[in-house]
């Protein structure tokens, strides 16, 4: 690996393939163990997670579903500020176990929205897994049940994370290059 141009911008090499592999692998296991009887629901959230949830969901060895949204978020009005919509989102969640899966928590500004929309279909547990969190960036804070890595505040490239459209594809995590 080494550094790579994309767009305008440089990213040098910052998780392995490897690495990355190896700590969901760890992270499926201890889900595994903790939800085996619970037939969780894993709501994976596009476009960026899609990678991590399919690897996830791939090292999982329990009976488990998964469905996959997009978060639309709008301008509501002046009492309800921003607003974000689920797309696709058909499963109904009462009493169910279900796991908010997520490529990177940031601010936390989105799930801080869109989780009290969940809570009020009253899933029986309601968790959040995330690969990555960068906890500077945190203005919203939000409860990580599952965390494959925390990072510094920098911008990553790779894995499902693009920058203007593109490096989705790449198998390992970048850094930009300041
Ligand atoms: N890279 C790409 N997309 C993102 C990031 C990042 O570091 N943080 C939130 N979305
Ligand atoms: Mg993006």
């Amino acid at each position: 690996m080494s550094v790579i141009q994309v767009h305008d911008k440089k990213f040098q090499p910052y998780i392995g393939a490897t690495e990355l592999q190896q700590r969901i692998r760890e992270m499926a296991a201890e889900m595994s163990r903790d939800l085996k009887d619970e037939r969780p629901l894993f709501i994976a959230i596009l476009n960026g997670s899609f990678m991590f949830a399919g690897d996830l969901f791939k090292y999982l060895n329990i009976p488990a579903e998964i469905s996959f949204i997009k978060l639309a978020s709008y301008k509501g009005t002046k009492s309800t500020g921003n607003v974000v919509q689920a797309i696709g989102l058909d499963e109904d969640l009462f009493g169910r176990t279900v796991v908010i899966v997520e490529d990177i928590v940031d601010t936390g500004k989105t799930l801080s929205q869109f989780l009290p929309q969940l809570e009020h279909q009253q899933p029986k547990k309601l968790l959040v897994a995330s690969l990555l969190t960068k906890p500077e960036a945190m203005v919203h804070p939000i409860k990580i049940d599952y965390l494959g890595f925390s990072v510094p505040n920098k911008f990553l490239l790779g894995y499902g994370l693009d920058y203007d459209g593109l490096g989705r594809n790449l198998p390992e995590i970048y850094q930009l290059v300041e």
